[in-house]
């Protein structure tokens, strides 16, 4: 099993550009089963759920070659509407590969997805959405049979939680059925954005996306288009906290600053310095770290979740008392255990963390919990006296595309081994 062992004190330095987002390259995967074409994916990150959604892809008859972060992507020969639970269970977010395959296919088997380390995974609001657009479901055994005996036909959906993968999963079914959808609630991430982008690009009729009223008329059908993926916010937030631990400096490329319009200010509130100019992000963080007030995770355009791990890693060096409260999602605080084996002072109280800045942390034998709390624990390593041994890395592999030579590149002290 591979380790990452990573040295501390190493102040960041450097530029690095920002790889392609985990969290838009997966439903844009999975929207290429409902094009007729080929489809030429660019700045798609090499990462371990991106591949599972490749396998999935292959499994349904869809041809699906990689060179370097450039995908092509050829649905004309699927075949197969469904998803076995080996596939469906190496990612929980293959979830919305159904409402995609019961576009083109007009039927999809799949199994739940189970909960992940977040806690429960509950798809209800996907499944009554895709009720309300003329699908029958039947659960049995942990397989959800769904069919359209009459085809999806569009429907006016409110979500009581705006839901990215529900979201998504609308979307995507809407696309080829017959009518308006209208989706009320809407989620308003980046990724939703990029997702209608890409299939306006094959054709698809989409407007409002990025608000909270999405509409999709339905067309016949969807062609082919070369797209390319939009920048991970997440890993741009990760590469800022390694520069701000380590009271070093960053400049992000090939990023897009205005995706992450909620933190960018947290890291000033620190005491960083912020410049944003194009498509860059500059961060130097000369002094150290203050202690923010109250940070709370809300859905797009709030504080993103994803962020959270990674900030609170580097409140534990920031001087005073931080407060986080997390509204999304049930366990999120997983990676605490393990960063106060590293000497962070954390105490949690249902979905309140409370952080007191800590001199120093110490290096230790930590595993990763989950993806973005075990990119928290390598953000804390950086900033650790003495080395750092993290296991159970390929959690972090789901999500950062080689993120030892990541690092590496703008001057940590980071092996794999
Ligand atoms: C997406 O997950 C992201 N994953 C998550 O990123 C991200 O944290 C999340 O959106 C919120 O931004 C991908 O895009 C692959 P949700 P998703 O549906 O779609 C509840 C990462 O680290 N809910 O917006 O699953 C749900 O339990 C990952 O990259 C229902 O109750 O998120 C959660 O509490 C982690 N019923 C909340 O809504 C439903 O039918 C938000 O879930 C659906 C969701």
């Amino acid at each position: 099993m591979q380790r990452l062992k990573i040295y501390g004190k190493t102040r960041i330095s450097g530029e690095i550009s920002v790889q392609g987002a985990k969290n838009s390259a997966l439903p844009l995967l999975s929207a290429c089963v409902l094009s007729k074409g080929k489809v030429t994916l660019h700045n798609c990150p090499r990462l371990s759920d991106v591949f599972a959604a490749c396998r999935i892809l292959s499994c349904l008859g869809c041809s699906c070659s990689f060179d370097g972060n450039t995908v092509t992507i050829d649905s004309g020969s699927i075949s197969k509407s469904y998803v076995p639970d080996s596939l469906m269970r190496e990612m929980r977010s293959s979830i919305v590969f159904l409402g995609a395959i019961l576009g083109k296919m007009g039927e999809c088997s799949l199994s739940f997805p189970g909960g992940c380390e977040l806690g429960p995974r509950p798809i209800d609001m996907h499944l009554s959405a895709l009720r309300q657009m003329g699908v029958l479901i039947r659960e049995e055994y942990g397989l959800l049979h769904c069919t359209c005996p009459k085809g999806l036909k569009g429907a006016k959906i409110s979500l009581s939680f705006p839901s990215v993968g529900a979201t998504e999963n609308i979307m995507l079914a809407a696309c080829l059925a017959k009518g308006d959808t209208f989706i009320y609630n809407a989620a308003r991430e980046p990724e939703i954005i990029d997702l209608a982008s890409f299939l306006n690009l094959c054709g698809a009729r989409i407007s409002g996306h990025g608000g909270s009223v999405i509409r999709i008329t339905g067309v016949k059908e969807l062609h082919g288009c070369e797209y390319s993926v939009m920048p991970d916010r997440i890993v741009a937030c990760t590469l800022l906290g390694a520069a701000a631990i380590t009271e070093g400096e960053i400049t992000l490329k090939h990023s897009r600053p205005h995706d992450i319009d909620a933190v960018l200010p947290v890291f000033e509130q620190m005491g960083c310095n912020v410049y944003v100019y194009d498509d860059n992000i500059y961060l130097n963080a000369r002094q150290k770290l203050q202690a923010v007030r109250t940070i709370r995770t809300m859905p797009y355009p709030g504080f993103p979740t994803d962020a959270q791990a990674i900030i609170m890693a580097v409140l534990t060096k920031a001087h005073g008392t931080s407060v986080i409260v997390e509204n999304i999602f049930e366990n999120r605080y997983r990676q605490v255990d393990e960063l106060v084996r590293m000497g962070a002072n954390i105490k949690v109280e249902g979905k309140v963390a409370v952080i007191e800045g800590v001199k120093n942390l110490y290096g230790a034998n930590v595993v990763a919990t989950d993806l973005r709390g075990g990119a928290a624990l390598v953000i804390a390593a950086l900033a650790a006296d003495g080395e750092t041994v993290i296991s159970n890395i390929k959690l972090i592999d789901r999500g950062y595309e080689d993120i030892e030579k990541q690092l590496d590149s703008v001057g940590a002290k980071i092996y794999r081994y």
